[in-house]
């Protein structure tokens, strides 16, 4: 080898210059690796019971509490933008809850409805129903309760109960989020047994005992009246116990796998993306959501360029679809006009 050769090897400065490819927008977009698009995104909704009610949720700005008969416009509006999937979550009166959250599986319940009435509007949107109880028990635990202690066996019926009502009402998946062991198989067989053999199963497998969900149970009048969810949801010190509930999930029948939250957790969603083939979502919570607007708010930060510099960075860890309340926004800035 000659000495000139030798320089000309691609190894370093000066021969390498990673800033060549930076030079300009056009430059950049041709070797960009990840890019978001609204078709990565899952909208999702507070269904409330009651009638006339569009109420903004105060820890999150621009996200309100709908009732039945105004999903209409609001569904149009997130079809239109091109937003392939919705989340629906129910929000009931306290008056409507029990022990073991018995509206949950109510065939004329808020969600139930919820999804009748979607369908008749856009019959292409694709319905996905988060399956826990918290939203509809007294106490605001995900499950009933004997001596203070959420009970696990006891409560994969109620579950399977409810998953079966929505796919019922015509949802097209369903999500538990309970974090109780053997859910999504006790889901599975009960679907099974129901005749929704094809209804499929969007597992929060690595769901953490989080405080970023704090909005949320604002907004869904789910927060636990006494205790919290460390029995059930992980410690955000684990990592690989995220890949064991993943496994457990998808033996048991899971069909998509969650990890959630998601910019607190771009470790875990890189790894699961390692290990797991299946489709990965990732869930960007309520109390993400809220420290992008509230800083925003106040000036602090550009909000679209932070916003979407979490969504691409959670794409990028390895997540296929994100589930995001800056969904409809997002869509109205990437689209062309
Ligand atoms: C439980 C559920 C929660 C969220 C989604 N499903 C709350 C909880 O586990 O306490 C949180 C979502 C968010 O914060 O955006 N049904």
């Amino acid at each position: 080898m000659t000495d000139s050769s030798f320089r000309l090897l691609p190894s370093a400065f000066p021969t390498v210059r990673l800033r060549r490819l930076r030079q300009n927008a056009a430059l950049r977009s041709l070797v960009r690796e990840t890019e978001i698009s609204v078709q990565d995104f899952i909208y999702p909704i507070f269904v409330s019971s009651g009638r006339y009610i569009q109420q903004e949720i105060a820890a999150m700005p621009g996200q309100y509490r709908w009732s039945v008969d105004r999903l209409p416009g609001l569904i149009q509006e997130v079809a239109s933008l091109g937003i392939p999937a919705v989340l629906l979550f129910g929000v009931i009166d306290d008056s409507l809850k029990d022990e073991c959250g018995s509206a949950a599986w109510d065939e004329r319940g808020v969600v139930q409805e919820a999804i009748r009435a979607i369908k008749r509007v856009t019959p292409e949107l694709v319905i996905i129903t988060d399956v826990c109880l918290c939203e509809y028990t007294s106490h605001g635990h995900c499950g009933c309760i004997r001596d203070g202690k959420v009970l696990n066996d006891e409560t994969l019926d109620l579950l399977a109960q409810q998953a079966v009502s929505h796919a019922r009402a015509g949802a097209d998946l369903v999500a538990p989020s309970d974090m109780m062991d053997g859910r999504v198989g006790a889901i599975r067989r009960a679907l099974d047994q129901a005749g929704f053999t094809d209804t499929p199963i969007l597992a929060y497998s690595a769901k953490y005992a989080s405080g970023f969900y704090s909005p949320f149970r604002e907004a869904a009048a789910s927060a636990p009246q006494f205790g919290d969810r460390r029995s059930h949801q992980m410690d955000p010190a684990n990592a690989r116990e995220a890949l064991r509930e993943i496994e457990l999930d998808i033996r048991e029948g899971a069909d998509l796998i969650m990890v959630k939250p998601a910019l607190p957790y771009l470790d875990v969603i890189a790894k699961a993306r390692q290990r797991f083939d299946l489709p990965l979502v990732a869930y960007n919570v309520s109390g993400e959501y809220c420290l992008v607007k509230a800083a925003a708010a106040n000036g602090w930060i550009d909000e679209q360029r932070v916003t979407l510099e979490i969504l691409t960075a959670i794409k990028r860890a390895g997540a296929d679809l994100i589930i995001t309340y800056h969904a409809p926004d997002v869509a109205r800035w990437l689209s062309p006009r």
